[in-house]
């Protein structure tokens, strides 16, 4: 019998690929990334399995070629670029990698708190420019106490419950915002209260962002925001780039409206060096690294092949997008 054909838009681990050669016959896409879209309808129509990446626009269009698609597997949590609803309507199934990088996003997430509230990156920066020149004033360099400072966390799912455990151990105070609250014995084992967005907002003196990325959220986070939060306030996005419109963002960090910001993510990556966010001081910029740790991404690599092997045997996958 004749293998199924599975498509890759772009390389994964030895040991995945291995794998998934056992099974099916595989075509992996190599140069520019994200894929072009012309090349990736060229495939589409011939293809059973797609495995893809945050950035492969899998729109209507493209869907609407894949005449033999069963499966597309995302290699990410995230999956705002799949029009998934369209695809759950032509009985394709979507999976997708939940849980097993929460953990790591919200160490990343917290990391960055830390680094812009202690101006680590900057000393760093400081250093290597040459500009240390005298030591131990009593105003050098000085950061801020996390230490009951209040942290909104807004999007208290599964990465913002991780890291409302992290921030509790140090001793900050925990607020969200979410569609709706959490059970009140999971707020009192965060130590985490719920309030109105605008509460938190105005309240916080961190926002860390944990929402999916969807038309509701879409820059959200914009100058009418940036006016109201805390002016010593900082805002944390290890989500996605576009719920920030990062032209506000930028100026109100030049203007000092906010007091500085840590970004994983941008509306558009890869972020050049000409970028206007990189001619800022008070913002730490990470090149989209929330899941990248050497064992969540074997992990996630796994479950990407995992529900695409699923999907195409016609059964339920592992984690699986249901509109
Ligand atoms: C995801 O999986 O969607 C994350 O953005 C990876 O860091």
């Amino acid at each position: 019998m004749e293998k199924k054909r599975v498509f890759l838009t772009r390389t994964i681990h030895e040991f995945a690929l291995k794998e998934l050669k056992k099974y099916y016959q595989i075509e992996v896409h190599s140069g520019k990334i994200p894929i072009p879209k012309n090349k990736l309808l060229s495939k589409i129509r011939e293809i059973e399995g797609l495995i893809c990446f945050p950035y492969d626009l899998i729109d209507k269009e493209l869907i609407d070629e894949a005449k033999n698609l069963k499966v597309i597997s995302t290699y990410s949590v995230g999956f705002d670029h799949i029009d998934t609803k369209y695809a759950i309507k032509r009985k394709i199934q979507v999976g997708y990698t939940p849980e097993v990088l929460t953990d790591a996003t919200a160490d990343l997430a917290f990391s960055l708190i830390l680094d812009i509230m202690r101006r680590v990156s900057e000393g760093d920066r400081i250093i290597r420019n040459g500009d240390w020149t005298e030591i131990y004033g009593a105003n050098d360099y000085v950061g801020i106490d996390l230490q009951g400072k209040t942290l909104g966390i807004f999007g208290l799912g599964r990465i913002g419950s991780a890291l409302a455990k992290r921030a509790k151990a140090f001793d900050m105070k925990i607020i969200y915002n979410n569609r709706k609250p959490i059970s009140k014995n999971k707020e009192k084992t965060l130590g985490a209260k719920y309030v109105s967005f605008s509460k938190l907002i105005t309240e916080s003196d961190i926002i860390s962002i944990h929402v999916p990325h969807t038309n509701k959220t879409n820059q959200l986070f914009n100058k009418n925001i940036f006016n109201k939060m805390k002016k010593t306030s900082f805002l944390i996005n290890t989500a996605r780039g576009k719920i920030i419109n990062e032209k506000d963002l930028t100026e109100a960090l030049k203007k000092k409206n906010i007091a500085g910001a840590g970004l994983d993510v941008f509306e558009s990556e890869p972020v050049g060096k000409n970028h206007p966010i990189t001619k800022i001081e008070n913002v730490i910029l990470a090149p989209h690294i929330g899941s990248s740790t050497k064992e969540t991404r074997i992990k996630m690599a796994r479950i990407t092949v995992e529900n695409l092997r699923l999907g195409l045997e016609g059964k339920n996958l592992k984690f699986s997008v249901r509109n």
